[in-house]
């Protein structure tokens, strides 16, 4: 039976908005259909600063963010008969339990038991956490927290990827790569010759945009309002740049002025609902179809005339662009073997584990794509 793990390093965020501090936890071994993984690489994604910050979210300290993350299984509960030891996985922050309505289903990835739940910081087996410190319970996060050496997931979260995968490549594809190719591929799905907006070049804008260049987009869009985007952008695939802040009027309208009444297609990756409805109502009537992505601010709300939907434009939106993470992730990372999915370019840093706070530090400046936090000394 595997026991607790103690004295080792996580990051702890005690309160919103403040640094995270490196503290000795202990976390306790994995029960029932549970994984406890060493994490050996883990990046930071947007959403752990929206969660951190906690505006616009509800806050929960303390609490061990992270879930973009690669790493190995350490030790395994009751009923885990597909991982052993040894095996490399990646955490996803939404599951597949394989058996519900929703994991049967071709056409969702949003799994009963296992779906992204931002509000819940324990494990759904007894409502606990697995990670204290001096006795008092520390909060998880979408049940992968891998801001931590060690960390205990859901078996129905991780994917098992092939054991000769670089982990410190591949991580990005637990959360913000995957999201972003995966919106455009399989949720956009622009045909060839087709015209893609994308607002918001971050790492999830920039994978969508890649999905858009290997889809045979003709035209990709990118609209941010960092100018420092522009120029990184064009190593994946973006054609033509839009600053809203450089017009004084809707950036739709710029946008439908450019493409003769709108774009095929258009992803959005900013999590502000002003971008989200741009992103809308920038696609062309008849046929358009927008998805949103950006993970929203808890009370906004989406407004637009319900003409531009009578006028035959569709809005969807999607979560970890719509893969499976156990059936369909293996396969992304072969892409990534193959070399037909390039990750190199999406990290920008790296930083040791003791200096997590600097990858806050770069996201909130915009200066980087991604950060690798190595958890090795
Ligand atoms: N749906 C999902 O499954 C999922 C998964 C991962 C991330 N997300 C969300 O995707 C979004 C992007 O994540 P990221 O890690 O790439 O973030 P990021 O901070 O690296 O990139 C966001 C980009 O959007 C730009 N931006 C912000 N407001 C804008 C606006 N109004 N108009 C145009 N551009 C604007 C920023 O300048 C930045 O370049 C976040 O909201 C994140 O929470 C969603
Ligand atoms: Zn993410
Ligand atoms: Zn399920």
């Amino acid at each position: 039976m595997p026991s607790v793990i103690l004295g080792f390093a996580a990051a702890v965020a005690w309160e919103a908005g403040k640094p995270l501090v490196m503290e000795e936890v202990e976390v306790a071994p994995p029960q029932k259909m549970e994984v406890r993984v060493k994490i050996l690489f883990t990046s930071l994604c947007h959403t752990d600063v929206y969660f951190w910050e906690a505006k616009g979210q509800n806050p929960m300290f303390p609490r061990i963010l992270g879930h973009e993350a690669g790493g190995i299984v350490e030790s395994v509960g009751e009923g885990v008969t597909e991982l052993v030891p040894g095996d490399h996985v990646l955490p996803v922050f939404t599951g597949e339990c394989k058996e519900c309505a929703h994991c049967k289903s071709e056409e969702s990835n949003m799994c009963d038991l296992l779906r992204i739940n931002t509000d819940r910081g324990v494990m759904i087996h007894d409502g606990k956490s697995r990670f204290s410190k001096n006795g008092k319970p520390i909060y998880h996060f979408v049940g992968t927290s891998t801001f931590s050496e060690y960390t205990v997931v859901h078996v129905g979260c991780l994917a098992k990827i092939n054991p000769l995968a670089p982990l410190d490549k591949v991580c990005v594809l637990s959360c913000g790569i995957s999201t972003g190719f995966g919106a455009t591929v399989n949720v956009a799905k622009p045909i060839k010759g087709s015209t893609v907006a994308v607002f918001g070049l971050g790492a999830v804008g920039l994978a969508a945009a890649e999905g858009a260049r290997v889809s045979g987009a003709s035209r990709i869009i990118g609209v941010d309002l960092n100018p420092n985007r522009f120029e990184q952008a064009k190593q994946f695939g973006v054609t033509e740049f839009v600053n809203p802040k450089d017009y004084n009027k809707p950036v739709q309208e710029v946008i439908a002025e450019m493409t003769d009444g709108g774009v095929d297609r258009s992803v959005e990756c900013t999590g502000h609902v002003d971008a989200m409805i741009s992103a809308f109502e920038c696609v062309h009537d008849g046929w358009g179809v927008a998805v949103l992505v950006g993970v929203p601010h808890k009370d906004a709300v989406f407004k637009t005339h319900p003409m531009n939907f009578l006028n035959e434009r569709t809005l969807k939106g999607t979560f970890f662009g719509n893969y499976k993470p156990r059936s369909d992730i293996p396969a992304v990372v072969e892409k990534y073997m193959n070399k037909e999915l390039e990750l190199e370019k999406f990290i920008t840093h790296q930083v040791p584990f003791s200096e997590i706070n600097k990858a806050f530090d770069y996201m909130l400046k915009g200066e980087s794509i991604r950060c690798i936090i190595r958890m090795e000394h």
